[in-house]
């Protein structure tokens, strides 16, 4: 079982030609209302790539509420652990090139009062990965990790956004996924960081794929599908979210960031994050399509 401990939004997405310059205004298209977050998003991921899903998390009582997750409810995702709390749910405004870039600043609201003790210990045992990012209060992510791994689980930290964690941390999470500007902010080194892990550190490199820094020394890299990006937007949240589908179904590391770096790949074909996430079917056509390294 995949247990994701992380923010759920509700994207407003503006298709612009160029992302702006700071200070400057560009004109759009039409707006889009979408869910989002990347707890919410790693969540649906896993639950299309056919793992079972309980996602732990908080929004508000306003509009904004069901938008967010009805779509988690009608992917067959577990909310029994969504607090509804006093302030309003998250919302990113996110601006989408014609190029597929995107620039996301993210108003957390309610995903700042997720805890920890909102998910009781009967939850998670040594069978559970723990899927978390950065998006919900380190402190709690802290905790929340700590108690996993105390009851013999296994956890997965996508570095996003890129804060502060505490060092200590670090043995006590078998896989860091981090682009490669989060990695930097680990150090210089990925090898070394990677030394501290239980497992490895994957940095992911868009459309040069991505590179896995194993805790015991060695390293190896996976391929990205070779396509043109419509929305690059829920790219990482698709990839962290298959990577722990497959874990969490006994595949090896290196057969899931193949399976990761496919979905991540289809991910981008379309617009919003979680409409153009794959199904297991669609990753496996992929998978066949995927260059050699
Ligand atoms: O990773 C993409 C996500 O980041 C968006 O859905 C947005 O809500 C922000 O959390």
């Amino acid at each position: 079982m995949i247990l994701v401990f992380g923010s759920i939004n509700v994207d407003v997405i503006v298709p612009v030609p160029r992302l702006p310059e700071p200070g400057e205004t560009v004109l759009g298209g039409d707006y889009q209302l979408l869910p989002g977050g990347k707890g919410a998003n790693q969540a649906v991921a896993a639950c299309r790539a056919g793992a079972d899903v309980v996602i732990a998390g908080a929004v508000g009582s306003d509009s904004f509420a069901r938008v967010a997750l009805d779509p988690l409810v009608r992917a067959g995702i577990d909310t029994r652990l969504v607090r509804t709390v006093a302030a309003p749910t998250g919302c990113a405004a996110i601006m989408v090139s014609e190029s597929g870039e995107n620039m996301i600043a993210v108003a957390s609201g309610a995903n700042t009062a997720v805890c920890s003790d909102q998910v009781p210990d009967a939850i998670f045992g040594p069978e559970t990965i723990l899927v978390t990012q950065m998006e919900v209060p380190p402190a709690e992510t802290a905790a929340m990790i700590r108690r996993v791994r105390a009851a013999g689980g296994s956890v997965l930290l996508n570095l996003a956004p890129a804060l502060a964690i505490d060092p200590s941390l670090l043995g006590e999470i078998d896989l860091v996924v981090a682009n490669a500007g989060e990695a930097a902010t680990l150090g210089a080194d990925p090898g070394q960081i990677a030394s501290r892990l239980r497992r490895a550190l994957i940095v992911t490199c868009g459309a040069a794929g991505a590179t896995a820094y194993l805790a015991n020394g060695g390293i190896f890299s996976v391929p990205a599908l070779p396509i043109v990006p419509i929305d690059t937007t829920g790219a990482g949240d698709t990839f962290v979210g298959v990577l722990a589908a497959a874990l969490d179904a006994g595949a090896a590391l290196e057969t899931g960031l193949r399976r990761a770096s496919a979905a991540a790949g289809l991910a981008c074909l379309a617009r919003g994050a979680q409409s153009s996430m794959p199904d297991a079917a669609m990753i496996e056509q992929a998978v066949r399509q995927l260059p050699e390294r």
